[in-house]
């Protein structure tokens, strides 16, 4: 097997728009007028993340990935490994940290305006909110580091070494 099924190819593409869309949003928000609806987009958006995540661990252990390439050094295989369990566990947690955060106030929580989405049973002085505020905060830097990190290695793979790990995923 040379490339990634069609699935988890349209997972990975669309997932990564949402994601770096995200990024942006929640970064920008502060600076961008109130009344354009930047936060209630961020939310659904983040929702919409979260529930693409779950499919597509469950499409990642149920369908084996193509094999990296042999030559590939092996510190190269693992930092590979390593930064991919790191997105799959951001994909979890900066999504929940959003919904926690979010939980804690007063304001309904909606999926695009289409229907309310329910809310955990969580206090604004609750420890759980204070973790997923500070959560929210400082892992999404972390994310855009890694995401830095990823495309450079992506596209060192594809016009440096001319290599197939990039074609395998469009
Ligand atoms: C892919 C998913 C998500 C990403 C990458 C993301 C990223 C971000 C970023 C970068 C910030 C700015 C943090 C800062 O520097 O202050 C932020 C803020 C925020 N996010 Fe998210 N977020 C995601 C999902 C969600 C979800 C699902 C919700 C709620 C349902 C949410 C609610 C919020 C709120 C309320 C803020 C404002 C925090 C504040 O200003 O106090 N986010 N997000």
């Amino acid at each position: 097997m040379t490339r990634y099924t069609v699935v988890a190819r349209a997972l990975h593409w669309i997932m990564a728009a949402l994601i770096i869309a995200n990024l942006v949003l929640g970064f920008a928000h502060e600076a961008l007028p109130r009344d354009w609806g930047v936060m209630p987009l961020h939310k659904s958006i983040g929702l919409t993340v979260l529930a693409l995540t779950v499919c597509r661990i469950v499409w990642r252990l149920t369908h084996r990935p193509p094999f990296l390439p042999k030559e590939m050094p092996g510190w190269e295989k693992s930092a590979a490994h390593v930064t991919h369990l790191a997105f799959y566990a951001l994909m979890l947690v900066v999504p929940l940290s959003g919904w926690i955060m979010t939980s804690a106030g007063s304001r309904p929580l909606t999926w695009f305006a289409l229907f309310d989405v329910p809310k955990f049973a969580v206090g604004r002085e609750d420890a759980l909110t204070s973790l997923a505020h500070e959560s929210h905060e400082l892992l999404p830097w972390l994310w855009s580091a890694l995401l830095l990190l990823h495309i450079g290695a992506a596209l060192r793979h594809h016009l440096v070494l001319k290599d197939d790990v990039l074609r395998r995923m469009t």
